[in-house]
């Protein structure tokens, strides 16, 4: 299905009775991650006759759909993970959201969907942004966003719907794991896997958290606070965990991460952290790397950290690992050294805090 190409203008309909401010303060103080929603939302339409249209940034409530509505029956849906981060300063920023663009207009396309032009989404998230400032928490917490995208066709046929709705909301959010900075666990699952080649691992769709959920239900049987996935077709090689990308660091001074090869999610943070860790002389192999590997460089002392990696954990380290036969610890089984300096580099970026010479903040007020 291909784009409209031209974007709608967006209009802006403010609550008439927004959350009263006291009530809004204090929910800012210990936001948890996904609980708490601001006044506004974003909808858009496109029909396959007029394409994007109807673009407004809305008081935020609930969505009523026809039963018959596609998504509910065959799952054609997707979706993005930003933040937009308050400065010391005052200023607002965002954090490389046209990569989030454009990964949301991939993600379309493989489920055959209309894409949302890059120029709608970008200035659909700033309205939203810019409507709800005063729900952007400052510190260490931000405003998670969560543009997601539906068929909402009345129809029970099988094939691409005529009829979507684009929608963004947002949330003021603090660490996504509980324990904050400690190192986390994980569960490596060998029996249900996440994507395989051909399908839509690669695409952020919710129909991969939905296949991913019995096994970190499993994970979290274990005691574990993220299931790990192998491949599909050898139940051999790490892929990424259920909503993170992961990295592996060596004594040598090599990175290792399994590559992007249709399977896992290009995650944004990866890709930030690649060049980070290649700025600071670090060698990224980007290579496939097997669950023998992992037990044989942990048990040798040449794996010294591993940390997991995404827009709502930002990076965690990873400290124990527990599998069918066992378990074993990453290092020490604390968050390490590099994973804490890339970590706190990130943070100082998307904060405004460290100059931005590469172009990754884009300012909203
Ligand atoms: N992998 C999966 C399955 C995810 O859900 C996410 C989170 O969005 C990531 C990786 C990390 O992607 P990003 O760094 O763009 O948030
Ligand atoms: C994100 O990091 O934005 C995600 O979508 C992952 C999810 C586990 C919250």
């Amino acid at each position: 299905m291909t784009a409209t190409s031209t974007s709608p203008e967006i209009t802006i309909e403010f609550h008439k009775s927004p959350v009263p401010d006291a009530d809004r303060i204090k929910a800012l103080e210990t936001p948890g991650f996904g609980k708490i929603f601001t006044d506004h939302m974003v909808l858009a339409r496109w029909t396959a006759d007029k394409g994007w249209h109807d673009a407004k940034v809305t008081p935020r409530r609930p969505l009523e759909l026809d039963p018959a509505s596609a998504v509910l029956h065959y799952a054609q849906e997707i979706f993005e993970g930003m933040k937009a981060y308050k400065a010391d300063d005052g200023r607002i920023l965002l954090f490389r959201p046209e990569e989030n663009a454009r990964r949301f207009a991939k993600s379309a396309a493989r489920m055959a969907m209309p894409e949302v032009p890059e120029d709608l989404f970008l200035k659909a998230v700033e309205e939203l942004v810019r409507v709800d400032k005063n729900w952007i928490p400052s510190g260490d917490a931000s405003l998670y966003l969560r543009p997601f995208m539906f068929a909402n066709e009345a129809f029970l046929g099988v094939r691409p719907a005529q009829e979507y709705i684009f929608c963004i909301i947002a949330s003021p959010v603090g660490a996504y794991f509980k324990g904050g900075a400690k190192a986390v666990s994980l569960w490596v699952e060998t029996t249900y896997t996440r994507a395989a080649a051909g399908g839509t691992g690669a695409a952020k769709c919710g129909g991969n958290y939905a296949a991913s959920l019995v096994a970190q239900a499993e994970a979290a049987k274990k005691d574990c606070d993220q299931v790990v996935f192998l491949d599909a077709a050898e139940h051999r090689w790490v892929e990424e965990l259920g909503g993170m990308n992961v990295f592996f660091v060596m004594n040598d001074g090599s990175v290792v991460t399994p590559p992007l090869g249709g399977t896992i999610l290009p995650g944004i943070t990866r890709a930030s952290v690649i060049v980070l860790a290649k700025e600071k002389g670090l060698r990224i192999e980007e290579r496939p790397y097997s669950f023998e590997e992992w037990q044989a460089d942990a048990a040798s002392g040449k794996l010294v950290e591993a940390f997991a990696c995404g827009t709502a954990a930002v990076l965690a380290g990873i400290g124990l690992v527990r599998h069918a036969g066992g378990e074993f610890k990453v290092g020490d089984g604390q968050t390490g050294k590099l994973t804490t300096d890339l970590r706190q580099q990130l943070v100082s970026l998307q904060k405004g805090i460290t100059n931005d010479e590469r172009g990754w903040t884009r300012r909203v007020l």
